[in-house]
């Protein structure tokens, strides 16, 4: 059982690239959220696996409410692991969902990281194609290493982006998330058709459109961009730190209207 988070697709497209070498089913956390399924029997399973993003050196909030709720039958035992994709450092991102899932009795035994683009456009441009493609490639590379890993049941830290200064300053980052994540940071501009796509492929259900805009119905949310980034017209901005910035999805993965 390969349970993966992502909003722009770079999880997705290693979380695939894992199951089709092992032949793990692929449970969405987005998905699972939507329709509220919470309960797995994992008896079956020779694996239990989580490929997620890092937000501010932690796992998306969205993460931790889905473990949170995580009822898991016959994970006893079971090889579980985690990997991170990312874009610089995962700081301690793997370590705190790997305690989290701990109280669920998932002993997470592996850990893992998939660096490629990095997504918060605030801090950084996404580049050209030419670029982006060669990260692309290396991340399609780092995920099939990873996938004969898992395969073979390998036990130990291969995260070699954790960074000991970016795991020093973690705690004080998830500070920063928290500032971050505050939806009164989304402005919108006149260019929104009022398509509601923001409102289906949001992870925490808190996007209404209400005449024709989109209405933020939380004071904060995951920050997960999915919004701000598969928006058809690019209407939506985090302020100025995103006007005019190119927007990104991974192009090497399916991307269904709603939670992926
Ligand atoms: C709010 C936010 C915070 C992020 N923080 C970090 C970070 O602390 N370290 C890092 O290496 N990448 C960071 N990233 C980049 C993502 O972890 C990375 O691009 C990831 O692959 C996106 O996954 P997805 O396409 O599956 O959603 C951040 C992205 C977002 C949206
Ligand atoms: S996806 Fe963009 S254009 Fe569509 S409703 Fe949301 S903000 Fe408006
Ligand atoms: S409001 Fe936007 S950034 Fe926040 S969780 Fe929903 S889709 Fe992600």
């Amino acid at each position: 059982m390969l349970f993966y988070f992502s909003a722009t697709g770079n999880s997705k497209r290693t979380a695939e690239i894992i199951a089709e070498r092992t032949g793990d089913r692929l449970v969405s956390v987005s998905g699972a959220l939507a329709s509220g399924a919470f309960s797995y029997d994992a008896s079956g399973d020779e694996r239990i696996g989580f490929v997620i993003p890092t937000y501010f050196y932690n796992p998306p909030k969205a993460v931790l409410r889905f473990v949170e709720n995580l009822e898991i039958e016959g994970a006893g035992g079971k090889y579980a692991y985690v990997v991170l994709t990312l874009g610089t450092r995962t700081g301690t991102a793997g370590r705190s969902l790997a305690k989290a899932l701990a109280e669920k009795g998932v002993d997470v035994v592996a850990q893992f990281c998939v660096r490629t683009q990095y997504t918060y456009i605030p801090s950084l441009e996404i580049p050209g194609d030419d670029e982006l493609n060669t990260i692309l490639d290396e991340a399609d590379a780092d995920s099939e290493k990873i996938a004969a890993q898992v395969e073979a049941f390998e036990k130990g830290d291969f995260n070699r982006f954790a960074g000991t200064v970016a795991a020093a300053v973690s705690p004080s980052m998830k500070a920063a998330y928290d500032k971050a994540s505050a939806t009164s940071n989304f402005t919108l501009s006149g260019t929104c058709d009022g398509c509601g796509l923001c409102a289906k492929v949001c992870p925490d259900g808190i996007i209404g459109i209400c005449e024709g805009r989109p209405v933020w119905n939380s004071d904060s949310c995951t920050l997960c961009l999915a919004c701000l980034h598969r928006c058809p017209r690019a209407a939506i901005d985090l302020g100025e730190s995103t006007v005019g910035k190119r927007r990104y999805v991974n192009p090497r993965t399916g991307m269904p209207d709603g939670p992926i």
